[in-house]
């Protein structure tokens, strides 16, 4: 037995099975935990706990020593017991110890606001409360960027976090890093417009529309002095028709090259960079404009649900059952 399932055996909880949607490259059923009614899931399910979620990571194919980075939704797996520290935890269990946990902690949505003070230590992340909760673990590193740093756990997590210098974006950056060691990305119940390895294609293949800019900000040092911090970033240039990532996406579900099930109620999709480069090389090669929304709106993805809320876009099993406050 898996030692990583072992860990939690004890809470672990008989499975059904449930079948993927046709289509993808994923054809064997995939395993859903049985749970008991519970107000916060629909009236659906009781909290997923930490053995689930360890148990739905590992079918998923993640393993031990993995180099992961990972976009999430809480809300999406369904009510977890303990939230997001619970999600980190399993994350952390299913990888290892000789695993590296990667998140974004982007502050891009207010990096622009001539009062912002990027401080790596106390600066929360913006991209959700699970890349938040990885975060503020006493063990985490974090790199520098006015608007694209991250948080990473593990051997790896400072070499990673300290590597390159003002691009968030570059061969040499944190993120080009996890990219060019062959990295894995995992969407957690959120689509492919939210993979920040997207943008890394599109520098990496040098598509024109892409072009490097430069931030002036500040940034807050451990002593509590205060001095500039200059970031470079990567922004599309005006007039860009926006991005419609789920199109490779897609692509590579339809060839196979994307690992799906679920994790709860999160539709979770696991690829490797190396993959991901060959197909972004691929549609490029076809369509310079393939990373580009081309039609009124972006690629519909076929397996699951789709859920748009306020915050952003949900991939999960059953709307039904994503969290919702009682
Ligand atoms: C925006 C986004 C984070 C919103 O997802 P979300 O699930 O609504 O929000 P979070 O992941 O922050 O989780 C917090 C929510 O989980 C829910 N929640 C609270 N407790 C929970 C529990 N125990 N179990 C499950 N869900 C819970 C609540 O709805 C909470 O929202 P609230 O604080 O407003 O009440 C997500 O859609 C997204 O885009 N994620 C990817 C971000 C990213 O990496 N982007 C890369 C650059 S594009």
């Amino acid at each position: 037995m898996d030692p990583r399932v072992k860990a939690t055996m004890a809470r672990v909880r008989p499975v059904s099975r449930v079948s993927v949607p046709a289509g993808s490259g994923r054809t064997q059923q995939e395993p859903l935990v049985q749970r008991n009614a519970d107000s916060k899931t629909g009236g659906a399910c009781a909290p997923l706990r930490l053995s689930d979620l360890v148990r739905d990571l590992i079918s998923l194919g993640v393993r031990l020593g993995d180099l992961l980075m990972v976009h999430s939704s809480l809300r999406s797996i369904g009510f977890v017991d303990g939230g997001p520290e619970t999600v980190v935890d399993a994350l952390l269990q299913a990888i290892g110890p000789q695993g590296t946990l990667v998140v974004p902690t982007f502050t891009y949505p207010t990096a622009g606001d001539p009062e912002f003070l990027f401080d790596p230590i106390h600066t929360p992340s913006q991209m959700g409360a699970i890349s938040e909760a990885a975060r503020r673990r006493p063990e985490a590193h974090r790199s520098i960027h006015l608007a694209h740093s991250i948080a990473a756990i593990g051997p790896l997590a400072e070499t990673i976090t300290t590597s390159g210098g003002a691009s968030g974006w570059d061969a040499h950056s944190p993120m080009g890093q996890v990219f060019n060691r062959n990295g894995r990305y995992l969407l957690l119940g959120v689509p492919y417009q939210n993979l920040t390895a997207m943008h890394l294609c599109e520098v990496w293949l040098g598509l024109p529309y892409r072009k490097p800019r430069s931030s002036e900000g500040r940034m807050r040092q451990p002593d509590g002095s205060t001095t500039p911090l200059v970031s470079i970033g990567t922004p599309p240039l005006p007039g860009n028709p926006g991005s419609d990532y789920n199109r490779l996406g897609q692509r590579m579900e339809d060839a196979g090259l994307v690992k799906l099930g679920p994790v709860g109620n999160a539709i979770a999709r696991l690829l490797n960079a190396h993959d991901f480069r060959t197909a972004a090389r691929d549609l490029t090669r076809q369509d310079p404009n393939g990373f580009l929304q081309q039609g009124a709106a972006v690629t519909q993805l076929t397996h699951g649900h789709t859920i748009e809320s306020e915050k952003g876009e949900h991939c999960v099993v059953d709307p039904a059952r994503m969290y919702r406050a009682s």
